[in-house]
């Protein structure tokens, strides 16, 4: 299948980089948003990527033109899938609020047209089965950022077709990135290993076991990590770290995986990480 034309849905951090990627890649993207405020901030986004990699010399600012007019922002979901080939969708990491969205998918984008789910945790078969077309619903997980990360989780739904995986499979490789192929369980590997690991950093906030400067710099000059998991969370998304903790513990349905207090804590408080400016640090 040969994917030209693309759209997706969600404007956020991870979608305004897939959308970025894309079009680099010498995709046509329609970007969805709920409003125009929303599009348009994630479009921002893109340029000011495209800007700094015209700074560094590492596009030319017609090649940046080029790969900007490539993309176009939309708020009517409809309209915006009448003509794809396949749509990627990330959206918030709410179950319901991305079964609704599949059914809308469904209705609106040809029959043919691949529906993949960025989701970092949700079952591919269950959103799968919000359509009729169960065959053509793929995991397609991509890292944040996506334009620096090279991972991209590929998860088969029960249901997924091979066609379908080899197409999203090698759309990944067209895009630069690097395809793993995984089953559908709760957290499918990247969050199952990383978010336990995150929430116990948290526990261990909780707990009053050390300040979260002091994790993270155990993590980083102990373990080796880039990055402490506090400021990793922070990074992620707080909401987005707790949607994953639920799911895993509803999954596997092990108290090994309830989300601590503190988390929940947090995001009660609107304290969301980088995106909000508080989390488990202070963002100007
Ligand atoms: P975000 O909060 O930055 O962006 C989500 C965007 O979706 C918002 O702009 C929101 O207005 C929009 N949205 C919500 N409902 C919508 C709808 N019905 N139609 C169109 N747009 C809608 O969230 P983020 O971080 O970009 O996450 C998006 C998805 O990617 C989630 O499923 C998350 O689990 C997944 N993900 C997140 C990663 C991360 O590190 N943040 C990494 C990999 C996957």
């Amino acid at each position: 299948m040969n994917i030209q034309r693309i759209s997706v849905i969600g404007a956020g951090q991870m979608g305004s980089g897939i959308a970025q990627v894309a079009a680099q890649s010498g995709l046509h993207v329609t970007l969805v948003d709920v409003d125009e405020a929303r599009v348009n901030k994630g479009l921002q986004t893109i340029e000011k990527n495209l800007g700094r990699q015209v700074e560094k010399g590492r596009l030319t600012e017609a090649q940046k033109e080029e790969i900007l007019g490539r993309l176009r922002p939309m708020t009517d979901l409809a309209a915006a899938v009448v003509e794809v080939d396949m749509v990627i969708e990330a959206v918030v990491e709410n179950k319901q609020v991305k079964t609704d969205l599949f059914r809308q998918l469904d209705e609106h984008a040809p029959a043919d047209a691949i529906l993949a789910t960025n989701t970092s945790s949700l079952p591919i078969t269950e959103i799968a089965a919000a359509t009729k077309r169960p065959e053509k619903v793929i995991g397609m997980h991509f890292m944040n950022p996506v334009p620096v990360m090279k991972l991209v989780e590929v998860i088969r739904g029960l249901a997924t077709s091979d066609e379908t995986f080899r197409a999203v499979d090698s759309l990944a490789r067209h895009m630069g990135k690097t395809p793993v192929e995984v089953q559908d369980f709760p957290g499918f590997v990247s969050n199952r290993v990383l978010m336990p690991m995150i929430n116990e950093a948290i526990y261990a906030v909780y707990e009053g076991v050390a300040t979260p400067e002091a994790i993270d710099e155990v993590m980083r000059l102990g373990m080796n990590h880039p990055m402490g998991p506090l400021t990793l969370a922070d990074f992620i998304g707080l909401d987005t770290c707790l949607y994953i903790m639920e799911t895993l513990y509803e999954g596997f349905g092990d108290s090994k995986y309830r989300p601590c207090p503190l988390l929940k804590k947090y995001v009660s408080a609107g304290w969301l990480g980088r995106k909000t400016g508080r989390g488990f640090y202070v963002y100007e």
